[in-house]
């Protein structure tokens, strides 16, 4: 039984796009029967040494299986340039394995010590307004730095000598949360010698440069690369070049994934296949692109569900978030590559948002639910201990400030892990996948560039390209459907149905692989923006949008935009939905089918929504983005019950409902109203009631 779940598992990862021995890894390190592991990050260095082992010890108690150490501790482990002290870090190893905790081990890059900044100043980073980061809180070396390089790879080697065959050890996290937090772009000048050496391997010679970015626009023009600066605002009267800014987001997102890339390779060289490799990226991604980590052994993310900025739904939705916002990164970075975990998801009230909410009580649950019926691998909180001083004195931990006492988010960790390990006991993981979410696999083309260069150039202040794709993902979810996150080199053919969402940079590779997709019987869905530019983000010299043409069946006549509280209407199927962000005006050839077309403005009755078929599949066009998003997901609606010939069920508001393994995993986000799950007849009660409270959990077999 078990070599067959073993090979059902390898072959669903193999057919995400794995290599045979990476499936086999994954399943190794996380074997399907042990569904989702918790942990919770521990500070050693952070706290009296006489505590440590009744922290520890409690921590075992609360029902973790695994603790996290080192990710701040440079200062500890490396005191002196080139003198390594590990004693204290053994004895707390020594403590979690007395304890039966593994131990994610994390490299110290983040938290760089004052004799490294002190000695080596050309390791910081400058930020857009030209100050340099200083030693004082963290992030604040260029990934650029060859000294910063060099001296990482040093005490990475060291650690990785001294745990890299050790059994208690899990796994290893690179850095934290890549990133430079506020200072976000490194302006320095070690990052800008490392931008003219990209752009030259990209361009080869200036002239090429210059012909890409288009510089004979107000007499740009370089003679040479050296002469590049970083393009940056703020010593610039007006905008920058938007293709040296599209370049720029590139390059850095490039070195972030260079950077943990560095690391990940001197860790391979010295630890043994038992133990992975990861990263934590922050669940938003900037300004990385976590696709390009592909030589991790996959990639994690970090969730702050509750930190002044979730809506949700009811009342107190800031209390809660809403689904399909906590949703994405699961399978986004899934995606990736089969597997994800959340290497930090928040423990109760934290203390950096705008404000800072309590958690409805039941939410931390919720969350630790969702991640589970999303498949994760695991889930570690963030963190065991509330901090005494430091940056994050106001952010709960497991236990309260006395260092004992489980926080009210500590306590329902504590059901949600006892609950787990009774599903545990009553769970045979599924031999196949339910078929009618094979039918409905979905895929999302997403590609960072998109995301940036629409962004630069907007057109309108209310355009978000980020909000765009969220909004479609979120109408898949509510349809039921399981969607990942793909590039434009995936097999599309393993889908029944590819979304793509404001892609506004293509060429004809991707062209030609959209219509084959289409032609073959996919169901194509394309959005608002799709296919602009080219690659390098040059305008077609030919009509709007000219590859529509074909594709799609469609000409873009126009594209018109709304101040913010003026609302044009939309007519679909006998009702009007108002918009303002963004309106393409259609010309539909003949053979091509106008679904909405609009209500009003001086181009009333032209087409805005529009379909096509071709071979055996469709194209589907939305011209449009509306405010509330009903429009689409009617659109979407349409689309996949005259495909799949039936009734799509639409889930209500709040209700989310995953599947791993024949699990099914339904959470309610609603935080004021129930919500109701219809189960079929065969369906088995393992857990909780299908009438959902608010940050209710439903758990049951078909
Ligand atoms: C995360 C960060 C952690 C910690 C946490 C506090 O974004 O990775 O190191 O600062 O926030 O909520």
């Amino acid at each position: 039984m078990k070599q067959l779940i073993k090979v059902c598992f390898c072959l669903i990862l193999i057919f995400s796009g794995l290599k045979f021995s990476e499936a086999q890894n994954l399943e190794k390190w996380f074997p399907k029967q042990d569904l989702m592991k918790v942990g919770v990050y521990y500070y050693p260095e952070q706290w009296p040494k006489n505590q440590w082992e009744r922290d520890i010890k409690n921590m075992a108690g609360m029902g973790f299986q695994f603790t996290h150490f080192a990710e701040f501790a440079w200062a500890y482990l490396e005191p002196e340039e080139g003198k390594y002290d590990f004693a204290w870090l053994d004895e707390a190893v020594d403590l979690a394995a007395k304890n039966g905790l593994k131990v994610i081990m994390c490299t110290p890059s983040a938290a760089p010590p004052i004799w490294l900044t002190e000695k080596y100043p050309e390791t910081l980073i400058t930020n857009v307004d030209g100050v340099v980061q200083q030693h004082g809180s963290r992030e604040h070396c260029s990934w650029s730095s060859p000294k910063y390089r060099e001296l990482n790879e040093k005490i990475v080697a060291a650690m990785a000598k001294k745990y890299g065959n050790d059994k208690r050890i899990w796994g290893w996290q690179i850095d934290n949360e890549p990133s430079h937090y506020a200072a976000e772009y490194d302006y320095s000048l070690a990052a800008r010698a490392s931008f003219i050496n990209w752009l030259k391997k990209k361009y080869t010679s200036i002239e090429k440069l210059n012909e890409i970015w288009g510089t004979s626009f107000w007499s740009i023009k370089y003679q040479n690369f050296e002469q590049v600066r970083i393009p940056n605002s703020k010593e610039l009267p007006q905008q920058p070049n938007p293709h040296a800014m599209l370049d720029f987001r590139r390059f850095t997102a490039a070195e972030c994934a260079d950077f943990v890339g560095f690391q990940s390779r001197i860790l391979k060289q010295n630890i043994s296949k038992d133990q992975w490799v990861t990263t934590n990226f922050m669940s938003n991604h900037t300004p990385n692109d976590p696709f390009l980590n592909k030589d991790l052994d996959f990639v994690t993310f970090t969730s702050y569900p509750v930190a002044g900025y979730a809506v949700g739904f009811g009342d107190n939705g800031f209390r809660v978030n809403s689904p399909t916002t906590n949703a994405f990164p699961h399978d986004y970075f899934r995606s990736i590559k089969g597997v994800t975990g959340i290497m930090e998801l928040q423990p109760g009230q934290v203390n950096w948002g705008r404000y800072n909410p309590q958690p409805l009580p039941g939410a931390v649950r919720l969350w630790l639910f969702q991640a589970f019926g999303a498949g994760s691998a695991f889930v570690c909180a963030y963190r065991y201990r509330q901090p005494l001083y430091g940056s994050e004195q106001y952010h709960y931990g497991m236990v309260n400030p006395d260092g004992v006492t489980p926080s009210p988010g500590g306590k329902e960790y504590m059901q949600t892990m006892k609950e787990i390990a009774e599903l545990k006991s009553k769970f045979k993981p599924a031999k196949e996948y339910p078929p009618q979410l094979t039918l409905s696999k979905t895929a999302i083309l997403y590609s960072k560039d998109n995301i940036w260069e629409t962004n630069y150039q907007r057109q309108s202040n209310q355009w978000n390209s980020q909000f765009h794709v969220t909004k479609y993902y979120e109408a898949l979810r509510t349809l039921k459907v399981p969607v990942d996150f793909v590039e434009e080199d995936a097999d599309f053919s393993k889908y029944s149905f590819l979304v793509v969402p404001a892609y506004q940079l293509v060429d004809e590779v991707l062209i030609a692989k959209l219509q084959k997709f289409a032609d073959k019987g996919g169901q194509l869905i394309l959005t608002c923006r799709f296919a602009q530019k080219d690659k390098n983000a040059k305008l077609w010299e030919a009509p709007f949008q000219a590859p529509l043409k074909k594709l799609a069946g469609v000409n873009v006549r126009f594209f018109d935009m709304l101040p913010d509280d003026k609302y044009g209407k939309v007519a679909f199927a006998g009702k009007n939905y108002e918009w303002n962000n963004w309106a393409e005006v259609l010309d539909p050839e003949e053979g091509t089918q106008t679904l909405a077309t609009y209500f009003d403005q001086y181009y009333k009755s032209s087409a805005a929504i529009s379909q096509k078929k071709t071979g055996k599949g469709t194209v589907t066009y939305i011209g449009v983005e509306t405010d509330g998003f009903k429009l689409e997901k009617s659109i979407l609606k349409g689309v996949y019950e005259k495909a799949l010939s039936r009734p799509m069920e639409e889930l209500p508001d709040g209700l989310d409902i995953n599947y791993r393994d024949g699990l099914w995993v339904a959470t309610n986000f609603h935080s004021t109203e129930n919500r109701k799950v219809n189960l079929s007849s065969k369906a088995k009660i393992l857990l909780g009631e299908a009438d959902l409270k608010p940050c209710g959990v439903l758990v049951w077999t078909e």
